[in-house]
């Protein structure tokens, strides 16, 4: 099979395509899935980049997000059979709370192999058949960015009269946006431009501000709930952004920490303390999240904002999209035809 490593160092110029064997045959426990769709996410640039585990042992497949077909099951397996649609869970051995060190270590294309490849073979208790009404190249957006903002807005805590704050236009941030409109929250985004603040409007966004030319966007949110703050934020900056995330969010607010976006260093926690707010670390969701997801997804006919589709041949130009930021939602490689 053909399949992308990253050899014999990091960087996006040695991310190579190879001829490797076959996985298999398929052990107990395992499904064989021919890879149909994969989707970017940010950690996969680092990954790429020796950024996100500069100790990462090399070769390795990069992408944790890949929706296939089952093609061989393991002799045991009961819950999947060949010809389903699936995609691969983000940590293969994370099936439900709490999250575990184990579980924390099997993420596909970081602690294992990914699924940029023609052929993954995967726990079947890392697996979930995907929702019908997606394309290949939808469904394979849903492991990382989706999963992840469905944690960080299906908490309990965004509901009709909530509000919630957004940074940029990525997967994420896209997710978290669609999501956050089904539960009836306001949603309120920021963007580095005005043309995507647009099309985050016609996704249903109610209010949006250009973080490039209105850097202090804290003051913009807190004026935008009649200084109250908002009642969640959804970081995806991290270091650059959370003070300015602090001072969005209102008296006992949640703040989901998830990205590293913006850099930056130093973070004053005592505004945290005095004004009671939470913040919650997330890692992507355990598979039971990802499968209420679907749930949500299929009864409100969600369908994910896919930006670009790039061939197989042309993935190291997908990542290249990816690090110029000019993408709105999922960046997507196709191995169809
Ligand atoms: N903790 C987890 O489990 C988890 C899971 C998924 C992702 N992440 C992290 O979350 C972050 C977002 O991931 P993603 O896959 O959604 O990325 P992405 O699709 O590449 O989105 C990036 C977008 O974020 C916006 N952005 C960049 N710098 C920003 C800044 N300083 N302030 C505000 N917005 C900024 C930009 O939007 P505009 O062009 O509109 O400005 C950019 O297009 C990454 O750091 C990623 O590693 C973490």
């Amino acid at each position: 099979m053909r399949a992308y490593v990253i050899q014999p160092t990091f960087g996006l110029e040695h991310l190579t395509a190879v001829d490797r064997p076959d996985p298999g045959p398929v052990g107990l426990g395992q499904v064989l899935v021919r890879v149909r769709a994969v989707s970017l996410n940010y950690r996969d640039l680092l990954v790429v980049r020796g950024q996100y585990n500069p100790r990462m042992p090399l070769p390795r497949v990069p992408c944790s997000d890949a929706v296939g077909e089952v093609v061989a099951v393991g002799p045991d397996v009961t819950t999947v059979q060949p010809g389903d649609r699936v995609c691969g869970t983000f940590a293969q051995a994370w099936e439900d709370n709490p999250l575990t060190e184990a579980a924390a270590r099997s993420t596909l294309g970081g602690d294992l192999d990914g699924v940029l490849a023609e052929y993954v073979a995967l726990s079947e208790h890392g697996v979930v058949i995907v929702p019908e009404h997606l394309t290949d190249e939808e469904a394979a957006t849903l492991p990382c960015a989706a999963v992840t903002a469905w944690h960080a807005v299906a908490s309990g805590f965004v509901a009709t009269d909530k509000t919630v704050l957004l940074q940029g236009t990525g997967g994420v941030s896209l997710f978290a946006l669609q999501f956050a409109k089904k539960l009836g929250a306001r949603v309120l985004i920021t963007s580095s431009r005005d043309d995507k603040l647009a099309r985050a409007m016609d996704l249903g966004a109610d209010a949006g501000v250009n973080y490039k030319t209105m850097p202090d966007w804290d003051k913009w949110a807190r004026g935008q709930t009649g200084g109250v703050g908002v009642d969640l934020v959804v970081e995806v900056g991290g270091a650059g952004t959370l003070d300015r995330s602090v001072k969005s969010v209102r008296h006992a607010g949640r703040i989901a920490l998830i990205g590293v976006l913006a850099g930056g260093t130093g973070f004053n926690p005592l505004p945290l303390v005095m004004r009671g707010i939470c913040l919650q670390g997330i890692l992507v969701g355990p598979r039971a999240m990802f499968l209420a997801m679907n749930l949500f997804i299929e009864r409100h006919q969600l369908r994910p904002v896919v930006d670009k589709v790039f061939p197989f041949a042309d993935a190291t130009a997908a990542f290249r999209h990816l690090e110029s930021g000019n993408h709105f939602g999922k960046i997507v490689i196709s191995l169809a035809g």
